[in-house]
């Protein structure tokens, strides 16, 4: 396994190999470690990129706290096969300030994750574009956890008639359900135990739209007192449609439930597919 630090070294290694990429901001855990055995699957070179881009947080956000673990990510990755490591440094990726952005469409990238991160869906596409102009992959692998991400990600591509196949990967969760993350860390012993009671509650909407609920305000209006009982402090509860992430209308079959929501000083997010 190579570990590449700067676009002048990693254009001539990739050079004729088609490419599979999986974009990380690393503190690798198992959810990211499927990520790239997609990837393997896909391509000759499996490329993973592991930079924690300052462009998707906010001042007030978790950027300097947030987990830095290259030596054992790096362990990880070759394990897993990877072929090749992408870790530039902010002077790498970003010289000059970002001027040049790209904004995600408002009713795609201003709602749910946009609503309460302004301007993090800006940061996220500007970011991973300027990774696959420098990667060139022919194919990149999206985890479904972050299910807004990867749908502002494939309407990038498309619009942008990127020649990107992107592929989704299911959500890695630990055995009691809990999605994971590499802001589990920041939970203490106490919220660890609480914690998979999101997904439960995922589950739960789920398995009521599953069997006939259509109600869907008054299901998120339920979620979110649930978890306010249990001290949580959510943003949203939402029942969607799974193409564009706009509240469905009684004819939409093929929904998604985001949810985002705070506990502790931990903001957590998950989300669960559901045919109503
Ligand atoms: P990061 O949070 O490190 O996630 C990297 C990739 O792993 C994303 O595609 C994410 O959806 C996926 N992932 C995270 N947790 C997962 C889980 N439990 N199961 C399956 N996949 C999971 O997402 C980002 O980084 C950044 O926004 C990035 C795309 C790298 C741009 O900076």
């Amino acid at each position: 396994m190579r570990v590449v630090e700067t676009i002048a070294e990693l254009r001539p290694a990739l050079r004729g190999r088609t490419v599979a990429c999986v974009p990380t901001m690393g503190n690798l855990h198992a959810g990211h470690l499927a990520l790239m055995q997609i990837a393997r699957r896909q391509g000759d070179c499996t490329v993973a990129t592991v930079f924690v881009n300052r462009l998707q947080f906010a001042p007030h956000e978790d950027f300097d706290k947030y987990p830095r673990t290259f030596a054992d990510d790096c362990a990880k990755l070759e394990r897993e096969g990877v072929d090749v490591v992408f870790a530039p440094d902010e002077r790498e990726m970003y010289p000059v300030p970002q001027g040049f952005k790209v904004a995600p469409p408002p009713e795609l990238g201003d709602i749910l994750e946009g609503e309460f991160r302004r301007g993090f869906f800006l940061g996220v596409a500007t970011v991973v574009l300027k990774l696959f102009n420098i990667v060139q992959p022919a194919t990149a692998v999206f985890g479904k956890k972050d299910y807004q991400q990867l749908r502002v990600i494939q309407n990038m591509v498309a619009q942008l008639a990127l020649p990107i196949t992107i592929v989704p990967g299911e959500t890695g969760r630990a055995d009691d359900g809990l999605a994971l993350s590499s802001r589990n860390n920041y939970l203490s012993a106490a919220e660890r135990m609480e914690a998979p009671r999101l997904y439960r509650m995922l589950k739960k909407t789920a398995r009521s739209i599953a069997s006939g609920a259509r109600d869907y305000a008054r299901l998120e209006q339920e979620a979110m007192a649930e978890l306010r009982h249990y001290k949580w402090a959510p943003d949203y509860v939402a029942v969607r449609r799974q193409a564009d992430l706009q509240p469905p209308s009684p004819s939409d079959r093929d929904l998604v439930v985001l949810a985002a929501a705070k506990l502790g000083n931990t903001r957590l997010i998950d989300n669960i597919e559901v045919s109503a």
